[in-house]
């Protein structure tokens, strides 16, 4: 069941279009993630969700309410986690979650239990009383990802949840994130890191100048990619120009490299489903293969198609 759907959503600043005519929607229980180049129109889009600001055209209903017309009872199942943390810059880490808990109708104990929670689990708890004002900037959004996970919303908002942050961190955060969904919760998330969207993202939409270019689960959106896989081969010996030719002709091949005279690179689709046939025919054609290696698109690679796309057309 569709728990936001967002009808022709637009956002106007100005003559800009920052979000122009988004149809979506998204899922109970699921994690999506909003992908595009900076100035996409990813954050304009979720503050619009979040009822920060008001859309210019269309509509979005959020848990059954409309955003426009019942604003307040679509906020309360959400939680956001915003790009550039809006701190009280005077306060502590824990002053800022317990303050964050208590607005969120926690009960004491749970307040207590969570926020000591939040802070061990995001390496903060030795800082907790520091001012957030000498924090460093991954420290600042570790405490802005810290709210959300006090607060498990229904619907959990995050923008960018781990730029600025280290390694370690990142995969606490995106262990923290998978939690929270077992536990019920929605996630959307925005993000520029497509390793980070890969890994946490049941699906994913790619937006691009304010418009929604593509959106599927990462799985289908790799395969969509025509010659998006490939498999190396190193053979023992030359393979004559005739095999290749036979090579190309088999199904799904799209284009065959010949890098050195006994190594091959294939370019094909789904890979995974000819590599048997790929060897029994360098078997009956009497070529020993040395090493054989496949290898998947990253979602770098449908990043770089489809909005590389978009770009050349927006050129012509
Ligand atoms: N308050 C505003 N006033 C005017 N223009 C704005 C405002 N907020 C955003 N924009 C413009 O809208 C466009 C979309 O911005 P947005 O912040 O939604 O992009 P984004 O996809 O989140 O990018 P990033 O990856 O850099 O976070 C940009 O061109 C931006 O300059
Ligand atoms: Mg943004």
């Amino acid at each position: 069941m569709a728990i936001i759907q967002m009808i022709d959503l637009t956002k106007k600043f100005g003559k800009l279009t920052a979000v122009d005519h988004l149809n979506l929607s998204i899922e109970e229980g699921e994690i999506f993630g909003f992908l595009g180049p900076n100035g996409a129109g990813k954050t304009t889009t979720l503050l619009m969700l979040v009822t920060v600001i008001k859309p210019t055209e269309g509509k979005a209903i959020v848990g059954g309410y409309d955003i426009t017309r019942e604003p307040d009872k679509a906020r309360q199942l959400i939680g956001i986690a915003f790009q550039d943390p809006k701190l009280m810059w005077v306060m502590t880490p824990w002053e800022v979650l317990n303050w964050h808990a208590k607005v969120c109708g926690l009960t004491s104990s749970e307040r207590k239990e969570r926020v000591r929670w939040a802070l061990t689990e995001l390496d903060l708890w030795g800082d907790r009383y520091k001012s957030v004002h000498a924090f460093s900037g991954g420290m600042r959004k570790r405490v802005e990802i810290a709210k959300i996970l006090i607060q498990r919303p229904k619907i959990a908002i995050i923008d960018e949840p781990t730029t600025q942050i280290d390694i370690v961190g990142k995969h606490k955060i995106w262990n923290m994130i998978r939690e929270l969904k077992d536990e019920g919760s929605t996630i959307i998330l925005a993000t520029n890191e497509l390793y980070e969207a890969d890994l946490l993202s049941d699906r994913v939409a790619i937006m691009h100048r304010g418009k929604l270019l593509v959106c599927d689960s990462p799985k289908k959106l790799k395969d969509s990619i025509v010659g998006g896989d490939l498999i190396e081969i190193i053979l023992e010996k030359e393979a004559p120009k005739i095999t290749i030719e036979e090579l190309k002709n088999i199904n799904r091949v799209v284009e065959v490299l010949v890098l050195k005279p006994n190594h091959l690179r294939i370019y094909l689709n789904r890979a995974e489903e000819i590599l048997p046939q790929i060897t029994e025919f360098f078997i009956k054609t009497h070529l020993p293969i040395r090493s054989i290696r496949m290898s998947e698109p990253s979602l770098d690679d449908v990043f770089a198609h489809y909005t590389g796309l978009t770009i050349e057309e927006a050129e012509k």
